[in-house]
């Protein structure tokens, strides 16, 4: 006789388990907002209309909040316990992308206008402020004996978020080639910080409110930044080949604002015709018009750019892998995580 079997959750499920458990503790840290940021903020979740009319528009992946839900089954808690640290990397995230639409002029995020788009840039700054408070506040005030340790986990992480946007505004005005031109190397760094930062505070703080050893938490922080790296490498793939139908943002945006993207970088440093037109392709002072844009994010491919790219997400997956057998873990949880893993990389949106 063959037992009955249960097919393990497949990662739009585990994300949709977690995005569940998270969703009202958000939605009340969000009520104690002033109106105006709580109504900007429900607008980027996709809650609402401007105006304030409910709405259920696109949302995003809730990978952050996913993995400190992970962290804390990881490390043998309930999923509950990573309540208050998901809640806290939500609303970072949302403050972060807010910011992060304004310092990159883009006007789409989510299918919808970003916010600064919608409401205006300086209340989009203002909601951004507000969220970041109010995130601080929420684990700050969390009934557990450990959030004073969480909140400095998040703090760590923030700084290290304002340093990585540092250097991807600053690597804007470095040229694309030339001893000046930026190097992998700077590129991971960059990625590790306003990326990876994030991702490997969001499952290290699951652990932290579990109340789990220092080694459990450091490696399922290592293994989400190791995650963010990989992450953030497959958003500059969509952004040079992503459809913004999926998406819902904009394609070839990072080139028009010369963003040192991995596959350019790859692409540069490879030695052949394609790089050459390339550089001279993107090297001019003068705004590329979208025919340009779209002969660079050929050249871009053809000089392998697309290739070493996806080649680089999945050393980073590799790394995150090992990070999460370095340590004993609860097994369903990190069955989890390793099938959120490679769904991170293979997907479109
Ligand atoms: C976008 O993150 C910003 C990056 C770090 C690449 P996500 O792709 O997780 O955004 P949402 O929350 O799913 O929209
Ligand atoms: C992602 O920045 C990191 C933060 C928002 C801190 P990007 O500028 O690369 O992300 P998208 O493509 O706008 O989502
Ligand atoms: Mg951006
Ligand atoms: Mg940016």
């Amino acid at each position: 006789m063959t037992l009955p079997t249960t097919a393990p959750p497949t990662a739009p499920q585990i994300l949709a388990r977690c995005r569940e458990l998270v969703r009202p503790a958000l939605a009340a840290a969000i009520e104690r907002l002033h109106p105006w940021p709580a109504e900007m903020a429900a607008f980027s979740l996709g809650w609402c209309e401007v105006g304030g009319k409910p709405a259920s528009g696109a949302q995003g992946k809730g990978v952050r909040q996913a993995l400190a839900v992970l962290g804390a089954e990881a490390a043998g808690a309930p999923g509950e316990t990573g309540v208050a640290g998901a809640v806290a990397v939500e609303l970072i995230h949302t403050f972060s992308l807010l910011h992060d639409d304004i310092m990159d002029g883009d006007e789409l995020r989510r299918q919808r206008k970003t916010v600064w788009k919608a409401y205006g840039t300086g209340p989009a700054v203002l909601a951004g402020d507000a969220l970041f408070a109010l995130a601080l506040e929420t684990l700050a005030d969390t009934a557990n004996v450990h959030s004073g340790a969480a909140v400095r986990q998040l703090s760590g992480a923030l700084n290290d978020l304002v340093r990585g946007q540092a250097e991807d505004l600053l690597f804007e005005s470095r040229p694309w080639t030339g001893p000046q031109a930026v190097r992998r190397h700077e590129y991971r760094s960059m990625a590790d910080h306003k990326t990876g930062a994030l991702l490997g505070c969001a499952a290290a703080l699951g652990a932290v409110l579990a109340g789990a050893p220092s080694p459990t938490v450091t490696a399922l922080g290592r293994a989400g930044r190791h995650l963010g790296v990989a992450f953030q490498a497959i958003d500059d793939v969509l952004g040079i080949w992503g459809d913004p139908a999926v998406t819902g943002k904009p394609v070839h945006s990072d080139l028009r604002r010369k963003k040192k993207t991995f596959p350019v970088i790859a692409a540069l440093e490879a030695d052949g015709p394609a790089s050459r037109h390339l550089a001279e392709l993107l090297t001019p002072r003068a705004p590329m018009d979208d025919d340009a844009l779209r002969r660079a994010a050929a050249l871009v491919e053809e000089a392998g750019g697309r290739s070493a790219t996806v080649a680089e997400a999945h050393r980073h997956l590799e790394l995150a892998r090992t990070a999460v057998h370095s340590v004993p873990l609860a097994p369903p949880a990190v069955d989890a995580i390793l099938t959120l893993v490679p769904f991170l990389v293979a997907r479109s949106v």
